[in-house]
């Protein structure tokens, strides 16, 4: 749990608790159809990524202002902090906002200021990842990254997500390419539900860097062995991959059989107001499904830092590996 780590597959409209939901939904006149938090919950049993994604676009509705992206923002980073989180790289989708006419601006700017604060106020260094919707079009997705010209310094990076069946990377090569040309750095969700050859495909037409769950690479073993001498990361969410049903149950994942691999894993929690724990609770569950010993445990903290987008500062990341080293298990 404490264990110092960096959580690098993260959705922030995914950490919306139920709580928050309707207190955001009475503020802003919005309302749900259920009648409390419990009846809510009911609803957070899913057969697949799209049951999933339509909850979660469904009860997103209820971010309307900055304040709401900035209070949603700062209790993720609460959260994260006491599950022994240092370094957050953070996903959003402007697009699922500003479809129901939230602006840009709005978004950015209400997680930027939790953003900005969170290193002194919660110990947590952030970045932001911009994704695009796969589901929608390439220009929807090339108008999103026009739009958010104005704040590129607050965006590291930009991913792609939602459902990924139907919708290969290669959809979105010349957005990336303008990506790349402002300076953003690339990762895509690739291999979670989707074929191996999504992956390749994520690796080579729109070059990115990380891919996000990669899971389906294991069907591969030519593919595994590229991602083992390239030492891409991958960001691992066992708990969604259980909850999605992408695995069976949490004792059948193949993590440990993907770090016996040599791949570069990472552990992360996706969507955890929906998937049933944060990034330290999934430490805890694979240490406890899996038998992922400290050290292995160890392993996945240090490949967190190694996989952070912290070139331009090199002397955080050896700060926070040395954290990991000398880190005692209680
Ligand atoms: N959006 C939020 N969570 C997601 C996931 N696990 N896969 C794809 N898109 C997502
Ligand atoms: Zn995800």
């Amino acid at each position: 749990m404490h264990l110092p780590k960096a959580e690098l597959h993260l959705h922030i409209e995914g950490t919306l608790e139920p709580e928050l939901a309707f207190t955001l939904a009475a503020r802003n006149g919005v309302e749900l159809p259920y009648a409390d938090t419990e009846q809510l919950r009911t609803a957070y049993l899913f057969d697949d990524l799209q049951s999933f994604l339509d909850l979660y676009y469904a009860l997103m509705t209820v971010l309307r202002t900055e304040d709401d992206f900035t209070e949603l923002a700062d209790a993720y980073l609460a959260r994260a902090a006491a599950q022994g989180v240092r370094h957050a790289e953070i996903f959003f989708d402007p697009q699922a906002h500003t479809a129901r006419g939230v602006e840009i601006g709005t978004v950015i700017e209400g997680l930027g200021r939790a953003l900005e604060a969170s290193e002194e106020k919660h110990g947590v260094s952030t970045q932001l990842i911009m994704c695009f919707l796969r589901d929608e079009s390439a220009e929807s997705a090339l108008a999103t990254l026009r739009a958010a010209e104005p704040y590129l310094h607050r965006i590291s990076a930009v991913g792609l997500d939602s459902a990924e069946v139907g919708h290969p990377p290669a959809k979105f090569r010349e957005v990336y390419e303008a990506a790349a040309a402002l300076g953003l750095r690339k990762v895509a969700h690739a291999g979670e539900e989707g074929p191996p050859a999504y992956i390749r495909e994520a690796l080579d037409v729109l070059g990115v860097e990380r891919v996000d769950h990669g899971l389906r690479c294991m069907e591969d073993p030519e593919l595994v062995a590229r991602l083992v001498a390239d030492r891409v990361p991958l960001t691992l969410c066992p708990l969604s991959n259980v909850r999605l049903r992408a695995v069976g149950v949490l004792e059948e994942h193949p993590l440990p059989a993907m770090m016996d691999a040599g791949l570069l894993c990472t552990v992360n929690s996706d969507d955890p107001a929906y998937f049933g724990g944060y990034v330290g609770d999934t430490f805890h569950a694979v240490h406890e499904a899996l038998g992922l010993d400290r050290e292995q445990l160890r392993t996945l903290a240090r490949n967190s830092f190694e996989a952070a987008f912290l070139d331009h500062d090199e002397e955080r990341r050896a700060r926070y590996l040395a954290e990991v080293e000398a880190y005692e298990f209680d």
